[in-house]
């Protein structure tokens, strides 16, 4: 099965708003997602990821806007006239019911009966690769137990679309990578629309079709992993997903879509549209930049005097830090043999494409 069809408004949120007390939490909101997408909902804590979902799932009215699902207005509906399966951070699942039934209750609630909700049941227990433990009962199962367990309840009766709240943020971190994989792959299988919360870059970026970046009740930007992170559309998305080093100048120049950015004594040429004597910020991933010796500026190329501060050994690459003369922080990616091969104090050049530079408005 495909994870992304041509529908593109299997989900819609148009213009949503939520305050709190008179506090605007969420403002004139839209969200557009397509069929079998996996969409996370990236951001700060406090950013009114919770609020959006809760709204979604029906457990928060809105105070503005629509939401329709599938090409029905749901933003008026209870949750239980919503076909929604809800995961939380907390597992929620019924303490004094076994496994079994946790995740028969949805259906039996429907009507389904007896046999067929077993047969629901012991189907779910394979896809979550937990056969066995039908009897037991949450207090005897593991965390990452009792989380697969809350996504097949959620899964069993056969939601329009599936949201998780954060659902693997109480796991320790090798637990946490695996259930993202074996996640992601069973929600792909089964062709379903899932909204994942999460305030974890790494998470969004490994999960997501596309990843909607929120900030103080705005989603910022709106894609595909890749696109996001190589192309972020402002300094807060820069900012919170991945790494960068940023330098800070003026607009010395601009012809025809390029600008010669002066950073001290240096040139430094983007791709961008601001006017002579902007302010502006220059930034390039870590992995885009590379070291020389020498100064001599090859086509297409930026080139930046740096002395070398210190080198981190993080396993499979060493992130080596630089300094300009005006006190810019240079972070470099290089394999650990080549950081082995450099002199803290002595001087290089950074080098890095000029079409592999972002341009931001503003100062540092
Ligand atoms: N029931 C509520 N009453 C008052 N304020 C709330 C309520 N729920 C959320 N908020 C506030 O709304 C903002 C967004 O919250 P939330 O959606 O939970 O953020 P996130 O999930 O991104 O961490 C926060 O400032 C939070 O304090
Ligand atoms: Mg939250």
């Amino acid at each position: 099965m495909t994870s992304m069809s041509d529908d593109p408004g299997y989900l819609d949120a148009r213009s949503v708003s939520k305050s709190f007390q008179g506090t605007r939490v969420l403002e004139n909101l839209d969200l557009t997602i397509g069929r079998g997408e996996f969409v996370s909902l990236l951001g700060p804590s406090g950013c009114g990821k919770t609020t959006l979902l809760r709204m979604i799932a029906g457990l928060l009215p809105v105070d503005g806007g629509t939401i329709t699902l599938d090409g029905k207005v749901i933003s008026g509906l209870p949750p239980h006239r919503r076909n929604v399966g809800v995961v939380f951070q907390n597992y929620a699942l019924f303490p004094h019911l076994t496994v079994a039934e946790n995740i028969a209750f949805g259906l039996r609630a429907r009507g389904v009966s007896k046999p067929e909700a077993d047969t629901t049941v012991a189907r779910f227990l394979d896809l979550i690769k937990l056969p066995d433990i039908a009897g037991r009962y949450p207090s005897a199962l593991s965390g990452g137990q009792q989380q697969r367990v809350a996504v097949a309840r959620a899964l069993a009766p056969h939601p329009d679309i599936l949201l998780l709240d954060e659902p693997f943020s109480a796991l320790d971190r090798k637990l946490r990578e695996g259930m993202q994989i074996e996640l992601k792959s069973l929600l792909r299988d089964l062709g379903i629309t899932s909204v994942f919360v999460t305030h974890d870059q790494d998470e969004a970026l490994v999960m997501s079709d596309r990843i909607a970046v929120m900030n103080a009740g705005v989603i910022e930007q709106f894609g595909a992993p890749k696109e996001i992170y190589k192309n972020p559309k402002s300094r807060f998305v820069l900012d919170f997903i991945g790494a960068s080093s940023q330098l800070s100048g003026v607009v010395a120049a601009q012809e025809e879509g390029t600008l010669s950015v002066r950073v001290g004594e240096t040139r430094v040429r983007v791709a961008g549209h601001f006017r002579k004597g902007a302010d502006v910020v220059v930034a390039m991933r870590p992995e885009d930049l590379s070291i020389t010796e020498h100064g001599t500026t090859p086509d297409g190329m930026n080139v930046f005097p740096v002395t070398l501060k210190d080198r981190i050994y993080v396993g499979a690459r060493s992130h080596a830090l630089f300094s300009g003369a005006g006190g810019e922080k240079l972070a470099i990616e290089l394999s650990p043999d080549l950081a082995d091969n450099l002199n803290v104090g002595q001087t290089y050049s950074a080098v890095w494409a000029t079409d592999k530079t972002l341009v931001f408005p503003g100062a540092a």
